[in-house]
Parts: C-alpha cells; structure tokens; sequence
C-alpha cells in the first residue's frame, strides 16, 4: 500500500480549501488511473507503448480512418467498463460543498474519459475533448458542432456522419490542433478568479493546461499538487500531497 503524506499536511491543505472563495481543480490522466484507465506518460502508459504521431495526429487520421478509429474504439470499449473511482467522487463532492457555500468552483480536466460527469460533475471543461463525442470531418453543416456517438464497441468502423454519410472524427483535441477557445477562455477565466487551484494526477507538460496553476500563483492563488510523483510543478506548488488520488482526495473532502 502506499505511504501517504503526513496528517498535518492534509490538514494544511484542507485549511486552504476551507478558506477558499473560489476553488479550481485541474485534472489529468493521474485521477481516472484508480479506475482502470491507462495515463500517458507513466511506465506502461499510452505513449509509451503506441507511437502518438500515428494515432493522435489530424495527418495520421487523414492517412488512415479506419487504423486510427479502431484504436479509439479500443479505448472506448475500456472507458466504457470502468466506473469513477474516489478522486473522482471527492472532486464532485468539493463542488457540492462549495456551491452550497455560495462560493465559487470549477473543474477543468485534461481527460476525454467522460469520468467527472458519471461522479456527478456538474460542468468540467473538457480542454481535450471526449471520447463519446464525434464530429464530421467535412464539417457539413449539421455534423460540425460535437454530438455522441455511444456505441461501443462501434458499429462500423470509421463511423459515418449520419447527416452528409461522411466520415466523422473523434472529438478530441490532437497533437498540432488549437484546444476551443470557449474552453482555454473559461479555463483561464477559472485560473484568474481562484485562490486555491488543486492539480491532480497530471504531468503538467501539456500546454496551455500546464500554464493554468502558475496563473493561480502570479495572481497569489494557493497550488496544492496531488501526484503519485514529482513533477514539474511540485517545488513551485504550496502543499505537495504525494500518493494516490483516490485516497488523498476523500482524505481532504
Ligand atoms: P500523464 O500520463 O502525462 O501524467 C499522469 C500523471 O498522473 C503522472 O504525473 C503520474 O505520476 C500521475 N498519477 C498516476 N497515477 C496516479 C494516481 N493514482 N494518483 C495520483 N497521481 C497519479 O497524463 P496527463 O498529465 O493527463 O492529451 O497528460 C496530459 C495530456 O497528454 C493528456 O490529456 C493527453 C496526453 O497527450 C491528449 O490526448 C490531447
């Protein structure tokens, strides 16, 4: 089992919580890791076993649909078997509080896993998008803005637009694509107005995501990191919770 921090530095951070007006969580890969789904960039992790520039790349997926689309699948088929885990529900319950304080909340997550909502998140911005949404990729008129596709496993592979019968693509954000402004502009928005961001279960490598808790501190926010490991915002962040997402977060809530 692993070791988890030390009492008094929950309770530092659990204090920080408690006097917060407004509190942002920023999630990544890290928090639905308890639940089954493989993060990235960890020892067996999705870039580490497949090749990023031939699964997660507009060229890739314009070289092969059918290639990219059955690796999706493959994840969807995963995603779709595994439930929130106690991250998760401690996240959904930290917005719940703050709500019923007449204070402010938001959550932004890095994850396509569609895992926050399930735990009763009432309104993450997605920054990569997620899994269960499709769009055409010809952008006919009725297929250009994101709507679920649920089947899983698909019914045919590269699934076809049900509006124009072209092919439509995941709604995910992919290596060299701008993230959607609304998002990056609510997320930013998020940044600026908390003075307590928590950050969990993400590398911080990935841009403009990793640029969000340096603006909480510029603007004299509070950074409480809640990571397996050490990345590279544990020696800027306030608290360092080191351990297990789904054990540290209940701990606080
Ligand atoms: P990474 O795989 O880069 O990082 C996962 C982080 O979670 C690591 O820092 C781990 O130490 C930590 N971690 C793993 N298990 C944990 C646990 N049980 N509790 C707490 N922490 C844990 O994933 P992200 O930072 O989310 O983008 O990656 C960011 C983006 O890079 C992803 O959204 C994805 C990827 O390319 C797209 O697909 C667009």
């Amino acid at each position: 089992m692993a070791t988890l921090p030390e009492r008094s530095l929950i309770d530092k951070a659990a204090d920080l919580i408690r006097g917060a007006q407004y509190l942002a969580v920023l999630t990544g890969a890290g928090v639905s890791a308890e639940s089954g789904v493989p993060t990235f960039r960890d020892k067996d992790g999705l870039w580490d076993k497949y090749d990023v520039t031939t699964l997660a790349t507009l060229d890739a997926f314009l070289a092969d649909p059918a290639f990219v689309w059955k690796w999706y699948d493959w994840r969807r088929t995963l995603i779709v078997k595994v439930a929130p885990n106690p991250a998760h529900d401690a996240i959904a319950k930290l917005e719940a509080r703050m709500k019923l304080a007449e204070k402010g909340f938001a959550l932004i997550t890095q994850n396509i896993d569609n895992l926050h909502r399930l735990a009763g998140s009432s309104d993450p911005i997605e920054l990569h998008g997620n899994i269960w949404k499709v769009r055409c990729l010809k952008s006919c008129r009725k297929g250009a803005a994101p709507f679920d596709l649920l089947d899983s496993p698909l019914k045919e592979i590269p699934p076809k637009c049900p509006h124009c019968g072209g092919i439509v693509r995941p709604h995910i954000v992919w290596f060299g694509e701008m993230l959607d402004p609304e998002d990056i502009r609510r997320a930013f928005e998020a940044a600026a107005q908390a003075d307590v961001m928590i950050v969990v279960g993400t590398s911080n490598l990935v841009y403009p995501s990793a640029a969000l808790p340096y603006h909480v501190m510029e603007d004299g926010g509070k950074v409480i990191e809640v990571n397996l490991g050490v990345t590279g915002l544990s020696g800027d962040a306030d608290v360092v919770l080191t351990g297990p997402a789904g054990e540290i977060l209940p701990k606080l809530v």
